[in-house]
């Protein structure tokens, strides 16, 4: 049996494969480290689980507005008011979608043809690149490394007649740089000079350290018009197997996305959107002590890392990942992931399947303990000590 052709595109996650074969050497017995987790090791908050299970005993159990329900439309447009400065109208301009991984897809599916360009700024997380490749598009690299910094005349030079989008992930997964208000504007004023789409993943907006300064690409009125902003529930209230995001965009597009969500989900799930309200108009207190920890964490890894030979890494502004450069061990960031996971059980994620530039770096997360985070980064340090004696 043949597969259709786009499955050639459409390949195993590297992040998902190399999370398999962690589970496998667990359920061998191996002791793991689990450095390759892209959720917050915290529980939901309570407030949000309460408000879940109520709708769920009240009967809130059906089918709802493939758009979501507007209670839930209102209170995102409200918090992306007053957090944002962003204005959306939550009768046409938002959708609700099971994840923001949904939302991505619906918005590529929606807006790109096949032949057309799109600027990915990289290293980023490569369901950025599956999306627009499924859609038929071509991904163009803009490499930002490993601050991920815009190189502004770059980005000009990428440009050509069949560039139809820009794709941020600001902060960005998987360096953990945030771009600042300048580099966001400049972004706006090339989008708005060439007529461009901007898909602007801001799904870590809540995790911003040291009160860094940035806005969201949607809140630039010369570019409002053509900002797809993608986010969601669950890196800020640790709701990812909730399965809840959302997109803002002009009416058009979230028209075109609601009938790709239509199409192939219906809705996002009932109860949990009630459960999403509550996380946007209840207490704020469990994000800011989550963004508190992953704080302490991130100050620790970073000079951690440091310290081992021939490693640099950068401190990152936001989310929850650290991106450092490995000496030269004579090995892809595939096989030292590999070998890392066999030979010491630390489980980390190869920094080429975040894009090219990202060859000769790893991901580390640090949504995890810092005791299991210290020991891990015990074992990273014999590992290269070793394969530099080599
Ligand atoms: C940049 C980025 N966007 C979106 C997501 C996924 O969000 P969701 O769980 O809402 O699908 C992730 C998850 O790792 C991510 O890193």
């Amino acid at each position: 049996m043949r597969l259709a052709d786009r499955m050639d595109i459409i390949k195993h996650s590297g992040t998902i494969a190399m999370a398999e074969r962690a589970r496998e050497l667990a359920r061998s017995g191996k002791k793991l480290y689990n450095l390759d987790v892209g959720e917050p090791d915290f529980d939901t908050p309570e407030h949000i689980k309460r408000a879940a299970v109520e709708a769920l005993m009240s009967g809130f159990t059906h089918y709802t507005s493939s758009l979501g329900i507007i209670e839930l439309r209102r209170a995102i447009a409200e918090y992306l008011l007053e957090k944002r400065g962003v204005e959306a109208n939550p009768d046409k301009e938002i959708i609700v979608t099971p994840g923001a991984k949904h939302a991505i897809y619906c918005a590529c599916m929606a807006t790109l043809n096949p032949g057309d360009e799109v600027l990915i700024l990289t290293p980023t997380w490569p369901t950025h690149f599956t999306c627009v490749e499924a859609a038929g598009a071509r991904v163009i690299e803009v490499p930002c490394g490993e601050s991920y910094r815009l190189d502004e005349e770059m980005l000009k030079e990428k440009i050509t007649s069949r560039t139809k989008m820009i794709l941020v992930n600001s902060p960005n997964n998987p360096t953990g740089g945030v771009l600042g208000v300048s580099e966001l504007k400049a972004i706006a004023d090339i989008a708005a000079e060439h007529d461009l789409l901007v898909l602007s993943d801001e799904i870590y907006d809540e995790i911003v350290y040291d009160g860094f300064e940035t806005r969201s690409m949607a809140s630039f009125s010369n570019i409002r018009e053509n900002v797809i902003l993608i986010n969601g529930f669950s890196k800020a209230y640790a709701m990812t197997g909730w399965r809840l995001g959302y997109a803002i965009a002009n009416e058009t597009i979230i028209d075109a996305m609601n009938r790709m969500q239509q199409a192939t989900t219906t809705c996002p799930a009932s109860f949990i959107q009630k459960a999403a309200i509550a996380a946007l108009k209840g207490p704020r207190e469990c994000v800011r002590r989550m963004v508190e920890e992953f704080d302490r964490r991130r100050k620790y890894v970073v000079k951690a890392l440091n310290e081992i030979p021939g490693v640099r890494c950068v401190m990152p502004k936001g989310a929850f990942y650290v991106f450092p450069k490995l000496p030269d061990l004579g090995m892809s960031s595939l096989d030292i992931c590999m070998r890392l996971l066999e030979e010491e059980g630390v489980s980390t994620t190869p920094g080429i399947v975040f894009g090219s530039c990202g060859e000769g770096y790893i991901r580390i997360s640090y949504a995890t303990s810092l005791e299991i985070i210290a020991e891990a980064i015990e074992k990273i340090k014999g590992f290269i000590e070793r394969y530099l004696r080599m």
